[in-house]
């Protein structure tokens, strides 16, 4: 669909675009939406049901959807189809099936970019979380189980110096490996099929390997950056954690597809890794019950990109991608 045909079509006859919204977003967005679209939002912040992501597309010429609204081909089956373009809130859209999409002329953009520091701030915080106990001391002290220091307390693991092994080297690996290098003096690894230019990878002071398992055999510390697609989906199974260090750690702050979470928890049952620590999972909001229980696991609710900083950031460039299509510009960051 040329972006000519979607400005005649949407906010025809000089009224503005409808965009459904489909969660609350920050104040700053809503407000640049309301002002800009004939934004319809989302008062209470219910996930959409698949019949409620229908109606939308039946009733307005756009969406602006987020990572709990699952677009797949059925969903994007409606008819009559008045939506021309789905403007992702993030930069991750596995939640959409972009050949459904493209097959029915929509349009999709996502918001690359702005999320990369705080999500590798993430990645960082859960492995400094994993290794040096965190989780597990902050529940000592709220429990009052503190009986004062002593020399053999709560012993974690090293994490300058160590090995980081990136498993994807896109823009968020890169700031990872950026952190890791710079910061903690890392040695980083890194296997991804499309690798970054040599003097990228050089700057970050990262070596390259032939294979995930190369990385997975040598690394201290093994963190995702890969997209979910059908070629990842349990690039992390029971064969490739048997090859992990069995001191070494597990970082997925990716999407919960890329881990076969049930052969991650049989992994830490067994002693094949150290622990684990997950920002995505699977079935979100679901977690596996038996990583609820286990000390050496940090689980947070899917944070990456969570500052006010970022989140408005977000919406922000969401906004400029709609802008751009209904004023019959390419917008700047469309994947199909
Ligand atoms: C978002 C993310 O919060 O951008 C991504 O891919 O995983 C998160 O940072 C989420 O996707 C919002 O839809």
């Amino acid at each position: 669909m040329s972006a000519g045909r979607s400005a005649a079509g949407g906010g025809g006859n000089g009224s503005r675009p409808a965009v459904v919204v489909t969660r609350r977003l920050p104040a700053p967005v809503e407000d640049r939406l309301t002002r800009d679209f004939d934004a319809r939002l989302n008062a209470d912040d219910h996930p959409f049901s698949a019949a409620e992501l229908q109606q939308a597309l039946r009733a307005a010429d756009a969406l602006l959807p987020t990572v709990t609204d699952r677009l797949t081909p059925d969903v994007l089956s409606v008819e009559p189809l008045r939506a021309k373009i789905l403007a992702n809130y993030g930069v991750g859209f596995n939640h959409i099936d972009v050949t459904a999409a493209k097959a029915r002329g929509l349009v999709v953009t996502n918001t690359p970019e702005v999320l990369t520091d705080d999500t590798a701030d993430d990645a960082v915080m859960l492995m400094l979380m994993v290794a040096r106990r965190a989780g597990e001391g902050e529940r000592h002290v709220r429990a009052g189980a503190w009986t004062g220091w002593r020399p053999t307390h709560l012993l974690g693991t090293k994490v300058s110096g160590k090995t980081l092994g990136l498993i994807g080297m896109g823009r968020i690996g890169r700031a990872v490996a950026r952190r890791a290098h710079h910061g903690f003096a890392m040695r980083v690894i890194f296997h991804d099929p499309y690798p970054p230019p040599a003097d990228q990878v050089a700057e970050l002071g990262a070596e390259p390997r032939g294979s995930v398992e190369a990385v997975l055999r040598e690394a201290d510390f093994v963190s995702l950056h890969s997209p979910a697609t059908p070629e990842t989906r349990h690039l992390i199974n029971a064969q490739r954690l048997a090859l992990m260090k069995r001191d070494a750690f597990l970082i997925n702050t990716a999407r919960g597809d890329v881990v076969d979470e049930a052969a991650l928890v049989a992994a830490l049952r067994q002693g094949t890794i150290a622990g684990a620590a997950l920002d995505v999972y699977e079935r979100e909001p679901q977690v596996t019950r038996d990583l609820l229980t286990m000390e050496n696991v940090v689980l947070l609710p899917h944070l990456g990109s969570a500052t006010q900083e970022t989140r408005v950031a977000m919406g922000l460039r969401a906004l400029e991608n709609l802008k751009a299509f209904f004023a019959g510009t390419p917008p700047r960051d469309r994947v199909v």
